[in-house]
Order: structure tokens, then C-alpha cells, then sequence
């Protein structure tokens, strides 16, 4: 029996929830959400969905109820405010910091082994913020920004190759998960096998590259509110390959101690995931530019990270 909780069910967490429980990729999936009713009704909506997708995943929606959360493999965390047009991702950390502490601590107490994916923004604060409050082995907690950053890197580069298969593209984005800290790597970036730099222009790759980094807020813009498909089918993604054991590497935010030349921060780097968590930091063997560029976002981590002391 695996079971997976979903904090928070706004557009992010409820996509989340049904993309878990639409792929079965857990026995059982939780959504938990502090506005009465609403977890219920989207639980009962998803449920009423199930006989036509012919899914048997158990649902389940409460109105803050931690009791019916116990025993959680993988709890995802989306809690708290989205951005609005206009919004960095930074400014949330005064609101949100509080809702993603408590809410963690309800989580732990129900569910003291579960592994923690990180969803809520600042999401690279947020994670390091998890970390550091509980005091869970690093390995427990994963904010995904990055498979999601990922995703978008490999929409833009599909869409510059005159739409071909997104699924032939290999391509990774690490650093923060804001519009000025990530870092699309196009030196890495293949389409079937093939380094894009030899498919692609320079100034090609450069606006992919600046499309990636300002993605979410591309669609905060046209839609009025961060979006969800891709944010939702990122942390579904991270949970099916932690319960599925499945050994992937995907671009994460995780606690570093030393791997890329930084510690005592959280930042997206890719990393191979399992059932107990993150294994293992790959290291990409970053040249002189990117090292230069990965520092620069960590250091704009680090001084949102600062803010968490003044709250
Ligand atoms: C995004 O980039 C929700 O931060 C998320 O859309």
C-alpha cells in the first residue's frame, strides 16, 4: 500500500493529486486543504471521474484533517500563495514562510518517514526552510522546481527545431528556481543524441534560454495566476519516480554539503531519486562560465534564504 498526501489543493496541488491518482501511481492519494469543502469537493470530483479513466486509485479530501494524512509515503507541498502578473516568485517568502513551516510540522507528526516534495514558493527558500525546521535527513526533502524548469527548457527547444518530438529532447535546467537564477544548460541540451548547439543558432539558443528562465512568468501573465499542468505533472513526475523506486535523475532542489562548490543552501542540481529520496548529486562537470553563472543564482538564494531570519 502506498499512499501519498497533497497539501494544499489550489490549481497546482489538485492537478498534482489528479495526475497521481489518474496514473495510479500511488494506492491511495490524499488532498488536505485549509478552505472548507474544497478538498472535499475536488476528492468527490476526481472520485466521480475515476470510472471513466477506469482508475482505482483510493481518494481522499479534508478540510485540515492531519489524522486522515497519517502514514503518508510522499506528502507534496503546494501551500500558501501563487504569484499574481507582475510577481517574482521571492516576494511570496513573507506569507508563505509560516504557512510551509506549520504545515510541515502537521505533516511530520502524522507521517515521521515520509519524504517531503516541495512545491510552494520562494521554492528554493522553501525547501531549505524545510530542512533546516525539522531536521530531517537531507535526503527526505526535494523541492521540484527544476523538473518542471526542465520541462519548459525542453518546450522552447522543441518549438526552435520547428516543433519536433518533446520526448527526444534531453535537457536540463539547475540553479534557483526564479526569472534571474536558473540556469538552462544548452551545452548539455541534445535532440537525439545531438548537442542542440549544433542545430540551433546562437541567438536561437539565446532566447530559448531567456523564454526557459521567465516561463512561469510568461504564463502568470496570460493566465492571471502561476500555472499548473506542468508545475503539477512536475510533482507527480518526482513522486512516481520516489515510490516507483525508479532511479531517475531529474534537476532537484536539494540540501548541498560541498557538491557544486556550495553549501548550506538548497539549489537545483540534478540529482538520481529513489524510494528513500535523492541517492546521489550528479555532477554535470560545469565549465568556467557555468560555475560562474551557478554561483552568481546561489548567491541570490542565499539573500532570499537571509530574509527567513528577519521573518
Ligand atoms: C511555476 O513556475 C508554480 O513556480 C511555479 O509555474
Amino acid at each position: 500500500m502506498s499512499k501519498v498526501t497533497v497539501i494544499g489543493v489550489g490549481n497546482v496541488g489538485a492537478t498534482a493529486a489528479d495526475v497521481i491518482a489518474r496514473n495510479e501511481v500511488a494506492d491511495e492519494v490524499v488532498l488536505l486543504d485549509i478552505k472548507e469543502g474544497i478538498p472535499e469537493g475536488k476528492a468527490l470530483d476526481m472520485k466521480q471521474a475515476s470510472c471513466m479513466l477506469s482508475m482505482d486509485t483510493k481518494i481522499v479530501g479534508t478540510t485540515n484533517d492531519y489524522a486522515k494524512t497519517a502514514d503518508s509515503d510522499v506528502v507534496v507541498i503546494t501551500s500558501g500563495i501563487p504569484r499574481k502578473p507582475g510577481m517574482t516568485r521571492e516576494e511570496l517568502i513573507g506569507v508563505n514562510a509560516g504557512i510551509v513551516k506549520s504545515v510541515v510540522t502537521s505533516v511530520l507528526k502524522y507521517s515521521p518517514n515520509a519524504i517531503l516534495v516541495v512545491i510552494s514558493n520562494p521554492m528554493d527558500t522553501m525547501t531549505y526552510l524545510t530542512v533546516k525546521s525539522t531536521g530531517l535527513p537531507k535526503n527526505r526533502v526535494i523541492g521540484m522546481g527544476g523538473a518542471l524548469d526542465s520541462s519548459r527548457f525542453k518546450t522552447y527547444l522543441s518549438m526552435a527545431l520547428g516543433d519536433v518530438n518533446l520526448n527526444d529532447i534531453e535537457a536540463t535546467v539547475i540553479g534557483g528556481h526564479g526569472d534571474t537564477t536558473m540556469i538552462p544548460l544548452t551545452r548539455f541540451a541534445t535532440y537525439k543524441g545531438i548537442p542542440v548547439s549544433q542545430l540551433l543558432s546562437r541567438e536561437a539558443l539565446d532566447k530559448v534560454v531567456a523564454d526557459t528562465m521567465v516561463g512561469g512568468a510568461t504564463l502568470t501573465k496570460m493566465l492571471g495566476t502561476s500555472a499548473w499542468y506542468a508545475p503539477g505533472a512536475a510533482a507527480a513526475y518526482v513522486v512516481e519516480t520516489i515510490l516507483h523506486d525508479q532511479k531517475r535523475v531529474i534537476p532537484c532542489c536539494v540540501y548541498l554539503e560541498g557538491e557544486y562548490g556550495q553549501k548550506d543552501i538548497c539549489i537545483g542540481v540534478p540529482v538520481r531519486i529513489g524510494r528513500k529520496g535523492w541517492e546521489e548529486v550528479i555532477d554535470f562537470k560545469l565549465n568556467d562560465e557555468e560555475k560562474a553563472l551557478f554561483e552568481k543564482s546561489a548567491a541570490a538564494v542565499r539573500k532570499t534564504n537571509e530574509v527567513l531570519a528577519t521573518l
